[in-house]
């Protein structure tokens, strides 16, 4: 049983890059960055269960859209059941790798991002994973559209603002959460 547990949270930190979901206090530090009075494209990376997504979704209008992003189809069951719920709401999800996403130039308006970048290769080439990565949400975003994303340490905010060309807009810290976060705002 205890072996069974820690087998679990192995897992969770390896492929997933979290120990538990984000608190709502995180959730609300991310998405409240988001100005909803306009109408939105926004794409959720990494929506796990959906603490972020549940949240964008009540927040977000009629005339936005989210496409959420998720690599692993056994959290279908908890988006699909947010997506039944919102029948008004223009949600879709797409499993797979998110740079499939980030083909079509200044497509979004914002992107929220859970992805544990920490566990992508380093940044040392241009083909590297993680260059390519941030590269395409660069690409993908409109001008003056926000990034959003959040991470335990800082460990690839040099590399974002090596790729934006320009400092973080913000940095928030989250105490209120497992593990404690940070909060990275970057404009186009
Ligand atoms: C740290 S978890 C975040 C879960 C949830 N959003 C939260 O904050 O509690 C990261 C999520 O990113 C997903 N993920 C990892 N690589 C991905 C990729 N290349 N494209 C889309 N999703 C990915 C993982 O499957 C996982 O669900």
């Amino acid at each position: 049983m205890a072996i069974n547990f820690y087998k679990k949270i192995k897992r969770n930190i390896s492929e997933d890059g979290l120990l538990v979901g984000s608190s709502g206090f995180l959730v609300n530090s991310m998405v409240g960055k988001i100005d909803f009075t306009k109408p939105l494209r926004i794409l959720e990376i990494g929506s796990g269960k959906g603490p972020f997504t549940r949240e964008i979704i009540r927040r977000m209008s009629i005339d936005s859209t989210l496409d959420v992003s998720e690599i692993k189809s056994e959290y279908n069951p908890w988006i699909e059941g947010m997506i039944q719920a919102n029948p008004l709401k223009k949600v879709q999800l797409f499993n797979g790798c998110v740079t499939e996403l980030l083909t079509r130039p200044e497509h979004y308006d914002v992107i929220v991002s859970s992805l544990p970048l920490k566990n992508f290769s380093r940044m040392n080439d241009q083909n590297a994973f993680l260059y390519r990565l941030i590269e395409g949400f660069k690409f993908a975003l409109s001008d003056g559209g926000i990034y959003l994303q959040y991470q335990y340490f800082r460990s690839n905010k040099g590399d974002i603002e090596a790729v934006f060309g320009k400092e973080m807009d913000h940095i928030d810290f989250v105490p209120l959460n497992i593990l404690p976060a940070f909060v990275y705002s970057m404009t186009k």
